[in-house]
């Protein structure tokens, strides 16, 4: 399956940074065929980043969208209005809306389902607290999380990214063999929910992914791509990351 390296603006950018996306769309094009390459940048850049690359296999998505198509939601953004400014994925259920806004998962799930009425493909984020992990309860986590947040129905415009939350932003990232086993548990969680079509859905890895260690991780098993926060803001930074995806 091919990597997808997508990245997470967060709440940074401004039409100053329209440069860095277009230095990304020069490497999607180098990447083309070998690894999808996305950014997700605030509300605001959607549509200027879409025209800015229009030329070029750069995909742009939203990072969090209401479940209702239009109403009466103050400061709240539709898939449909991420849709029609160019956008065509939305991450849904980031730790820090979960954390930020009490967002649990039976919204998450909604907006995942709205995003799919749009014609959106959504990433799915789940992942454990530092807490949890000590518990030894993150595989528990992650399967509530899945079956809490991911919606019935053909699952192919979905994609699931797991997050530790203790690794976001923080510099620290999950050993080798962590990152196996929860992809390896969230594989089996979506094969035994959709058979053959859960094998089809990429897991995406995310927290303080970068270049220095984006090969490694990208090569354990049934990490399908990143999701990646930090690194994303620098364009070189982040094609170093999609280089690392396409076998480069
Ligand atoms: P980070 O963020 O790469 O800065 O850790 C990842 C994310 O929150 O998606």
């Amino acid at each position: 399956m091919r990597h997808l390296i997508a990245g997470n603006w967060k709440m940074n950018g401004l039409a100053t940074s329209l440069s860095e996306a277009q230095a990304v769309a020069e490497g999607a094009k180098a990447a083309e065929g070998k690894a999808d390459v996305m950014i997700c940048p605030p509300a605001t850049l959607i549509e200027r980043m879409r025209r800015a690359t229009q030329n070029s296999p750069l995909l742009v998505g939203g990072q969090d969208c209401h479940p209702k198509a239009s109403g009466a939601h103050t400061g709240d953004v539709s898939p449909e209005m991420i849709k029609d400014a160019g956008g065509s994925a939305v991450i849904v259920g980031h730790s820090e809306r979960r954390t930020d806004h009490g967002e649990a998962d039976d919204l998450v799930r909604a907006k995942a389902e709205a995003a799919r009425r749009a014609g959106l493909t959504t990433i799915i984020c789940i992942g454990e607290t530092e807490a949890e992990r000590d518990a030894g309860e993150t595989l528990n986590v992650v399967s509530r999380q899945l079956a809490g947040s991911v919606p019935d129905g053909d699952p192919s415009d979905i994609v699931i990214a797991y997050e530790p939350v203790w690794a976001i932003g923080t510099g620290r990232t999950a050993s080798e063999g962590d990152i196996q086993e929860a992809h390896a548990h969230i594989r089996a969680g979506l094969t035994a929910r959709f058979s053959a079509a859960g094998s089809g859905v990429r897991i995406l890895y995310g927290g303080s992914m970068k270049p220095e260690n984006a090969a490694a991780i990208l090569a354990v098993a049934d990490v399908n791509g990143g999701l990646v926060g930090g690194a994303s803001l620098k364009a070189a930074d982040f094609l170093a990351i999609v280089e690392a995806a396409s076998g480069g």
